[in-house]
């Protein structure tokens, strides 16, 4: 229920106006959110971890918005270590305008990124967009077969997803937004039962999975999974958040293990913490005091 309320909240634009301008707010951001994105990068690149940086923002309702992230991305680059990725959401860069149009500036980054020794990942977003996400996805690996896709467990559809990209770049997560029952698995038995599955599916493909959660049980069925699939380290990564479970993060690194972190940075977070929010609710006593504070 509180997450469902958590990720409604997470579309109103007058529950953004009044987060986003209230100081107490910043400790939350902060604790998600890169403030100095080539900072951040550094510090985790020299802790041994590797990242996927997503310039946020998404949903954009006009071409200049999508113009205006492709050249954030594109600027973004020069201050991307080789080995880095970058993560992509196809509502930032027009999908709900126009399909081709999505599809186009995600080539453009594509392109860019190629001869840096940098990769791309789509992220997955509501689930009216995950046929699109698939389909672009699909005609921009003819030309970069590296570009990554992500798949979110709790669809029900998820094992025979990663069963057609079984020698793809596929992360694999939970999956963050909310979904009708008739697409999505509600409980959390479920959703972990299909990501374990998926997990076997992408294990004993031919592609690279990028097992992204901070579940202690699935990152455990991940490594065991990997071992039974005759995957060594570099077969594979770990993904986690920035911010989440760092200790976890380089745990896991400290072990041979390869380890990427999702650093988001830019201006447009509020979407991302409700999402974050929703998912962990123990942030919730910061979220309501910055509100009290307002009203
Ligand atoms: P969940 O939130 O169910 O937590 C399971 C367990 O993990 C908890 O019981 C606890 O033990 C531990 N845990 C979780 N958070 C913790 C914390 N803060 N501190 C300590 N322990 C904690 N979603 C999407 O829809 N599209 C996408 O493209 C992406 N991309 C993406 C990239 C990466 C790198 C990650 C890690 C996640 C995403 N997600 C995503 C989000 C994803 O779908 C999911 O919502 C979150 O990862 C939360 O799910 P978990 O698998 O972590 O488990």
């Amino acid at each position: 229920m509180l997450r469902q309320a958590l990720l409604a909240v997470s579309r109103s634009e007058r529950a953004e106006r009044v987060v986003s301008s209230s100081p107490l707010t910043r400790g939350v951001v902060k604790r998600y959110v890169a403030d100095d994105i080539g900072a951040v990068v550094t510090e985790l690149s020299d802790r041994g971890l590797l990242v996927t940086v997503d310039h946020l923002g998404e949903d954009v309702t006009d071409r200049a918005q999508a113009e205006g992230a492709v050249q954030a991305y594109l600027a973004l680059l020069d201050r991307l270590p080789s080995g880095a990725d970058v993560s992509v959401k196809l509502t930032a860069l027009g999908l709900r305008l126009n399909e081709q149009l999505a599809l186009d500036n995600a080539a453009s980054i594509c392109e860019a990124v190629a001869d840096r020794g940098i990769t791309l990942t789509l992220d997955a977003e509501e689930h009216d967009t995950v046929d699109a996400l698939l389909s672009i996805h699909s005609t921009l690996r003819k030309e970069h077969p590296d570009v990554g896709v992500v798949i979110q467990a709790y669809l029900r559809d998820a094992a025979e997803r990663c069963r057609k990209l079984e020698s793809a770049r596929v992360r694999l997560c939970k999956g963050a937004y909310s979904a009708p029952e008739a697409l999505a698995f509600t409980s959390p038995k479920e959703i972990d039962r299909s990501f374990a599955k998926c997990m076997k599916i992408l294990m004993n493909g031919t592609g690279y999975p990028m097992i992204a959660t901070h579940d202690p049980r699935l990152v455990e069925i991940a490594s065991a999974l990997a071992v039974l699939a005759g995957r060594d380290a570099t077969g594979f990564e770990y993904q986690m958040l920035y911010g989440v479970r760092p200790e976890e993060q380089e745990r896991l690194a400290s072990l041979g293990a390869q380890v990427r972190v999702y650093v988001p940075y830019g201006s447009d977070w509020y979407p991302y913490l409700m999402r974050r929010l929703a998912e962990r609710p123990a942030n919730l006593a910061f979220f309501a005091r910055s509100l009290l504070t307002r009203t």
